[in-house]
């Protein structure tokens, strides 16, 4: 059994800038609104900034990753992309970005579990390592949500952002016996698919000419039966990977959930009975970046120095499928 260590980190956000003022214009909401209910303030689109797309964003944060952990794209095994808006639906974007970084012939994979994403991808990299078949695998969380997102539907257009956040997860040495990841736990619940899904333009009911319009294209979200679920399950998965590491909420540095709605958040905080200055939140400039979301405030907090070598964190996230997943890992 080889230790899993998180090698290097990366994120990429859209300079385009999305504010609750302009949602105003858009949308019957206000910016009181939108901060009470879910603490977000403005969010970074893709629309609009340079003509790049999904596959952009995840090569430019692997970039990032690859100079943290001092690593060439060579020295690559696997590349895991977590998305639910591929540049594609063939082939995976995972192969668009191997090609980008010039990462010679890894093996590519995408991998779709919605904001659980990356918390899926850090579990898949990690067994890969664990198991002695891999040494380094690039994970990325990227969307492109504004693709999917419903700029006539107040429910949802005001919660999502684009961006893009990478690890490179590396078989440690003797000297990381005390870091890496810990434990993780991942799980789904196939019944409630239709609480937050869309419902047209797959192969099973695809768009026609009737359809090109319909707003079952995009992002469909029954936010507050999403929420009571979203609160249950993050706190079961964190306490499962507390356990199993046999670590106590009070030995965590930092959480570092999933950024939906602060209000889960802080839900979450006091179900784990964690002190609220050792939970990670940048909502307010981010919004919902689903499978990105996690590994953009991973990066975001090691680079201000609020984690460092050392630090216990928990990761924890929670999305459609439903979908759901939790990490222990010490970087
Ligand atoms: N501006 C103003 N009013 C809005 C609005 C907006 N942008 N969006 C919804 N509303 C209205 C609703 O129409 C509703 O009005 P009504 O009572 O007249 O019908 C009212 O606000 C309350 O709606 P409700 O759904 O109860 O709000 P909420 O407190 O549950 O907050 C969410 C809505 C979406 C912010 C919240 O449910 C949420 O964050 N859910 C979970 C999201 C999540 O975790 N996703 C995880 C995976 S991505």
């Amino acid at each position: 059994m080889h230790t899993a260590i998180i090698s290097g980190t990366g994120r990429y956000s859209p300079e385009k800038v999305l504010t609750n003022a302009d949602f105003e214009r858009i949308v019957d909401t206000s910016d009181e609104w939108i901060v009470t209910r879910t603490g977000i303030r403005e969010r970074h689109v893709l629309n609009g900034s340079g003509g790049f797309s999904g596959s952009d964003m995840a090569t430019s944060a692997a970039r990032v990753a690859l100079a943290d952990a001092k690593l060439a794209p060579t020295d690559l095994d696997a590349i895991i992309i977590a998305t639910v808006t591929p540049d594609y639906r063939l082939p995976a974007t995972a192969t668009i970005v191997q090609h980008n970084l010039g990462a010679g012939k890894t093996a590519v994979m995408d991998l779709v579990a919605a904001c659980a994403g990356f918390i899926y991808g850090l579990s898949v990299a990690r067994a890969f390592i664990v198991s002695g078949m891999y040494r380094n695998v690039l994970v990325v969380g990227v969307e492109h949500l504004t693709s999917i997102t419903n700029y006539a539907d107040r429910n949802t257009c005001v919660l999502f952002g684009d961006g893009a956040g990478a690890v490179i997860v590396s078989r440690g040495t003797s000297e990381d016996s005390e870091s890496g990841i810990l434990s993780t736990f991942l799980a789904g619940d196939g019944q409630y698919k239709d609480l937050l899904h869309i419902p047209l333009g797959g192969s099973k009911v695809p768009l026609t000419p009737e359809t090109a319009n319909d707003p079952g294209r995009f992002i469909y979200m029954d936010g507050r039966e999403v929420f009571k679920l979203a609160v249950k399950e993050m706190a079961d998965a964190s306490e499962r990977v507390l356990a199993e590491a046999g670590v106590s909420p009070e030995q965590i540095d930092m959480v570092i959930p999933h950024q939906a709605n602060s209000r889960i958040i802080e839900a979450l905080t006091k179900r784990l009975r964690v002190d609220p200055s050792h939970v990670y939140k940048n909502i307010e400039r981010y919004g919902n970046t689903s499978s990105a979301s996690v590994p953009i405030a991973l990066d975001e907090a090691r680079r201000a120095g609020v984690v460092r070598k050392g630090s216990t964190i928990l990761s924890v996230a929670f999305g459609g499928g439903l979908t759901w997943g939790a990490a222990l890992y010490r970087l």
